[in-house]
């Protein structure tokens, strides 16, 4: 691998061999640091994913005059901002302590950040504007904003409150009934949050179960939420206390490894420490289905997550499926790596009822269309998704991630499959979610 500014090269490497602890859960990081932020008392984060979209987050609660500080020894700290390590401690500031930041909030590239914050801002008597990069401020904002309006929040956008910045004067909320339009755990998690300051239950369904790590993780700082199939109700009122928490390794990260395990010849990977909620794990039932060779193990709860081992290996033959939009919640992070998968599987791959994946970091489904063709596959793309045929060698091409974390290491695993050399632009954005990516496929590929 070589790198310029903005681009890396990439060629074949052989097997990857070896063990893996994938980085913290992007997620549930962003999580633990609300609900420290807002809890009674000190609580201590251990395994803090520090990368791109959770440093946003940490940055918007010390805006907000909350106290957070790297704990104690620290390891694996790979991440960009170097007062911020994997071992956290927030000082909650309590239901009412937060203070309106002085300047604009910028949210970075990370949608959790903004839509979550958009749902506890409601709740405080302040002004407060989020802002974010290029692609954040592309992202469709009226899914949160409208139900937190009807909950009683002045908040504004652009385009006629479509998009960010937004403009957020938070007050006395009032309990709603919602449903969502779309299954988002983003939009679900918002609500919550800002029904914990309501007066009275607020009631949210989804179409489709989407990750539920808010609703694991609530009830640990001593909130009672009451899940039945796809709706949650959470009473207002009621009080966070600090807890600690661990971070598991984030499984959507561990997808790139996995896939690269099960289509490079000879390769044999140990995954450890992997979250493994079943929200989110819905790329193992697709690797399942196309006959892949990846085993659980040694699976244990931890700070209410299943977490577990991985054992991935080479499987010759993989066999085309076919994923409709029940299925999109739970792989919704790993389409681009699908897509990558699906190159190399005998068949037509389909995935449809994907629309969400346009509106994502990147307009996902265009952006592995095109970088696909240019490594020589026949792609069809549909507005809710696209059809993929294989198998395939995959031709070394020009490939661009549009500064999608998930495009950039997608594309740098087929890379690794390709014949003669890819050449992947804005590759640093792999960053957001998963720092030292490339050093571990180095690592790995290591005979
Ligand atoms: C996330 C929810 C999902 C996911 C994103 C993280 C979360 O987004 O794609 O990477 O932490 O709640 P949507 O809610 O837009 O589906």
């Amino acid at each position: 691998m070589s790198s310029s500014v903005e681009s890396l090269k990439v060629c074949a490497l052989g097997a990857l061999k070896g063990e893996f602890i994938p980085p913290g859960d992007k997620s549930i990081s962003h999580r633990a640091i609300f609900f420290a932020a807002i809890a009674e008392g000190d609580s201590i984060v251990q395994g803090f994913l520090n990368a791109g979209d959770p440093i946003s987050t940490v940055h918007a609660f010390r805006s907000l005059g909350v106290d957070i500080e790297n704990y104690g020894v620290h390891y694996n700290s790979v991440g960009t901002d170097s007062t911020i390590t994997d071992t956290l401690i927030i000082k909650g500031k309590g239901a009412s302590g937060l203070r309106e930041p002085k300047g604009v909030v910028d949210c970075g590239n990370s949608g959790t950040t903004m839509r979550l914050l958009a749902g506890l801002l409601s709740a405080y008597p302040f002004f407060t504007c989020l802002t974010g990069d290029n692609s954040l401020v592309g992202r469709p904002m009226a899914r949160v904003i409208n139900p937190l309006r009807q909950m009683g929040a002045f908040i504004y956008g652009r385009d006629w409150s479509k998009y960010p910045p937004l403009a957020i004067i938070g007050g006395k909320l009032t309990p709603i009934t919602y449903k969502l339009p779309v299954a988002s755990a983003q939009v679900k998690s918002a609500l919550i949050i800002a029904g914990l300051f309501a007066h009275g239950r607020t009631i949210i369904e989804e179409p489709i179960k989407s990750r539920d790590h808010t609703e694991r993780m609530l009830p640990a700082y001593g909130v009672s939420l009451k899940v039945e199939g796809l709706t949650v109700a959470v009473e207002g009122g009621c009080t966070l206390q600090a807890t600690d928490f661990t971070v598991p390794g984030d499984f959507s990260s561990a997808a790139f490894i996995i896939a690269a395990a099960c289509v490079i010849n000879g390769s044999e990977v140990l995954i450890k420490g992997v979250g493994l909620n079943p929200t989110r794990t819905g790329f193992l039932d697709v690797l399942r289905q196309m006959g892949a060779d990846v085993k659980i193990e040694n699976l244990k709860a931890n700070s209410g997550e299943p977490v577990g081992e991985l054992l991935c290996r080479y499987t010759d033959g993989l066999k085309a499926i076919s994923i409709g939009s029940n299925d999109i919640p739970s792989v919704i992070d790993e389409f681009p790596i699908l897509c990558v998968l699906a190159t190399q599987a005998r068949g037509v791959t389909e995935i449809r009822g994907a629309k969400e994946l346009r509106v994502k970091e990147s307009d996902r489904i265009a952006a592995m269309t095109a970088g696909l063709r240019n490594m020589g596959v026949t792609v069809e793309e549909f507005e809710d998704g696209l059809a993929v045929e294989g198998p395939v060698q995959l031709k070394g091409a020009l490939v661009n991630s549009y500064n999608d974390h998930r495009v950039a290491m997608a594309f740098s695993i087929a890379a690794l499959m390709a014949k003669g050399q890819t050449e992947i632009v804005g590759y640093k954005a792999s960053e957001i979610s998963f720092p030292g990516f490339y050093d571990t496929i180095r690592r790995l590929a290591v005979k």
